[in-house]
């Protein structure tokens, strides 16, 4: 098989490269390891910035999400029982994030593919990558058989574990990375959200959020310590957590249900600057993670393929390699934007001493939120970098309004 775009990875990352790139003319296949039933309910995040939700309505895959999605004009972060309000549509230049599950997202986008004839090929294994200086190749294993398929170009948006990143041989790879004393615990239940709006809570118990997927489904979240698994959460401990952890003083209770999934994760920090390798390109979470605590996975995700994208058509319309050679460059400087952000996020709201060693860690939190929260400049900081950096893409009006910069 060939194509002039080989993309591996069914993700956000993969799925909107390869729609993008069919708006713009150019032919590209995606190779999925996964089936399309897995790929479509794994639950993962889901917070869209208001200019990834304006993109995904300009390029015609909005329509659902303007349907089902809950709109976000703040969020509440709780400590020591207060309720404290960050509103982005008022400090951040009228924004709004969209509620609207990464799962939807991957749906949305696959049947798109799949009307327009796209071709995305699931249980589809990439197992090596060749002839990168060259015309490259990517062998893959599909219906029990290996087979070949020969690019103009590869777009690597497999994931952290994914063979493009493992590609690069170590002596020219430069990544950076910062691994966590802590694990996420993700909990579905089938409960009314008891907020419109995302409640983070920086307890000293650990962290918590309560988030929602629709208006009969709410999605929270604990943090926990590494050591533990699935099965040291049982359902009554995890409501038991959730109501400590969110408590407040005001009068509100959180909504308990049947929970419908449990789901342990790991947190993690990676860059890594080398997102060219010759003729393939790392995006999304090949090529950088960040804990979910600021909402930045997704639509970091987003804003390099939207890069990528404008970069492979200018490669190929008018054979310049101009501005895919910016690539690396135009998206370090939006990833590590989005790296500081989420760190401040995380040492602000998580628990970091979990065998309470440190407790002027805690009263140095405390005196960060009661700032964020009440500072007008503090929050507005806040509100901006949680409203996301604008997309830089050829698919939204240039002159849509920015928040101010100063230089
Ligand atoms: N061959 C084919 N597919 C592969 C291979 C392989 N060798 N290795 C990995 N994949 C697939 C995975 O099965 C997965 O479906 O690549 C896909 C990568 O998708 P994601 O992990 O969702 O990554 P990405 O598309 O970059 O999306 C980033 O996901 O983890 C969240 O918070 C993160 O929201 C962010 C988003
Ligand atoms: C979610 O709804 O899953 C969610 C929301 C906000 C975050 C992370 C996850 O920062």
């Amino acid at each position: 098989m060939r194509t002039q775009v080989g993309i591996i990875g069914a993700g956000p990352s993969g799925l909107v490269l390869s729609h993008l790139l069919y708006l713009h003319g150019i032919d590209s296949v995606i190779l999925e390891a996964r089936s399309q039933a897995y790929v479509e309910a794994r639950m993962r995040a889901g917070v869209l910035d208001s200019d990834v939700s304006a993109l995904f309505r300009e390029i015609g895959v909005g329509e659902r999400m303007m349907k089902e999605g809950l709109p976000q004009e703040q969020m509440e972060i709780r400590f020591l029982g207060k309720r404290r309000f960050i509103n982005w549509r008022e400090l951040a230049g009228g924004r709004v994030n969209m509620v609207y599950g990464q799962q939807e997202v991957v749906k949305d986008f696959i049947h798109r593919r799949q009307q327009d004839n796209g071709k995305l090929f699931f249980e589809a294994q990439a197992l090596r990558i060749r002839d990168l200086d060259g015309r490259p190749v990517i062998e893959y294993i599909h219906e029990g058989q290996e087979k070949e398929l020969k690019c103009d170009l590869i777009a690597a948006c497999d994931g952290y574990h994914g063979i493009g990143r493992q590609t690069i041989p170590a002596d020219k790879l430069e990544a950076y990375e910062l691994n966590y004393s802590f694990a996420w615990l993700g909990i579905v239940a089938q409960a009314k959200p008891s907020s419109k709006w995302l409640v983070t809570s920086a307890h000293e118990r650990g962290y918590a959020m309560h988030s929602m997927r629709s208006p009969s489904i709410s999605r929270n979240y604990l943090q926990i310590p590494l050591t533990d698994t699935v099965d040291d959460w049982s359902d009554e401990r995890i409501w038991q957590e959730l109501q400590t952890r969110l408590e407040t003083n005001a009068d509100w209770k959180l909504e308990e249900g049947k929970i419908l999934e449990k789901t342990r994760f790991d947190i993690r920090s990676f860059v890594c600057h080398t997102m060219q390798y010759k003729k393939m390109f790392l995006a999304g979470d090949a090529a950088h993670m960040v804990p979910p605590t600021g909402g930045r996975g997704l639509n970091q995700a987003i804003a390099d393929v939207c890069i990528l994208a404008d970069g492979i058509a200018e490669y190929f319309r008018k054979s310049s390699i101009e501005y895919l050679e910016s690539y690396t460059q135009l998206c370090l400087q939006r990833v590590w934007h989005a790296q500081q952000f989420t760190w401040k996020m995380t040492s602000v709201l998580q628990r970091l001493d979990w065998d309470n060693k440190n407790a002027y860690h805690r009263q140095v939190q405390l005196a960060q939120l009661e700032y964020l929260t009440s500072n007008r400049a503090a929050a507005t900081s806040l509100a901006e970098c949680y409203a996301g950096t604008p997309l830089q893409t050829s698919f939204l009006p240039a002159d849509r309004p920015r928040y101010p910069q100063i230089c």
